[in-house]
């Protein structure tokens, strides 16, 4: 009796650690990220594989230039921060303001960037003109 308690006792301890340390990992950086969103007036393109781990590791892109919280025009997300969809606060349908609508956010941030390095020779590959070097065939 005594050591099945023991053992309930084991199992319920080591779930609460495990929740534990799933929470305090929860904000770790996945290696790839497939943006697949719904909501769109249309659903033209294919979803898009993010090679994030990548981007941050190799390409050396700070998460600031991608994920963002901004206050009175500031930009005050920092590492460690929670990170939401870009859905959250962009809108599939609509620009709201300054908030550009969720295609646009995407297009801007991805492409904004690739241009700038290919214009200035520092990438060949960066891809910001061919469609289907970012989005996979529509299935
Ligand atoms: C640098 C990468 C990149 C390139 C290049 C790119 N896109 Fe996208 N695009 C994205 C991402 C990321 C999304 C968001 C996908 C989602 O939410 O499903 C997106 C979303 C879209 C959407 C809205 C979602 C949908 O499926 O209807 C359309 C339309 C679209 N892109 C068209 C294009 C076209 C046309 C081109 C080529 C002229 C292009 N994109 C090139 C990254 C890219
Ligand atoms: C090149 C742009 C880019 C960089 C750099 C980047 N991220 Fe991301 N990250 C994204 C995108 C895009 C997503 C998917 C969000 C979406 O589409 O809604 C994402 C998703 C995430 C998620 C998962 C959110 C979820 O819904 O599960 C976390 C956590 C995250 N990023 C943290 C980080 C951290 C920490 C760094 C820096 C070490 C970082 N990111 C660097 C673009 C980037
Ligand atoms: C918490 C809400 C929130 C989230 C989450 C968010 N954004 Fe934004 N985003 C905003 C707001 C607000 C603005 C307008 C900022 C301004 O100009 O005042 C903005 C502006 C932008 C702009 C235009 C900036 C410029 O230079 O013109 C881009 C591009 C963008 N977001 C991309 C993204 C991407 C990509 C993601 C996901 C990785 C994302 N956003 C997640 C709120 C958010
Ligand atoms: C601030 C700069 C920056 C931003 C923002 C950025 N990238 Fe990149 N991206 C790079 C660099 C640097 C490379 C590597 C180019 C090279 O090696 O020549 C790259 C390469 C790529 C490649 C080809 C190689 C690979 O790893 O797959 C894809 C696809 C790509 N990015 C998708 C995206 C998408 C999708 C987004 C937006 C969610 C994005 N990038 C946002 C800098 C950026």
């Amino acid at each position: 009796m005594k050591r099945k308690l023991l053992t309930i006792l084991t199992v319920v301890l080591s779930g609460m650690l495990f929740l534990a340390v799933g929470v305090l990992t929860a904000t770790d950086v996945p290696d790839s990220v497939k943006i697949s969103n719904t909501g769109y007036k249309k659903d033209k393109k294919g979803p898009v594989i993010l090679h994030h781990k990548k981007h941050h590791a190799d390409y050396k892109v700070a998460c600031a230039e991608c994920h963002h919280d901004y206050q009175n025009g500031k930009n005050v997300w920092k590492e460690g921060d929670p990170v939401k969809k870009c859905s959250a606060c962009h809108n599939p349908k609509k620009k709201q303001g300054k908030v550009p609508k969720l295609q646009n956010a995407y297009h801007k941030n991805c492409k904004t960037c690739h241009k700038a390095l290919v214009k200035a020779g520092k990438s060949k590959k960066a891809p910001y003109k061919k469609c289907n070097n970012c989005h996979q065939k529509k299935k």
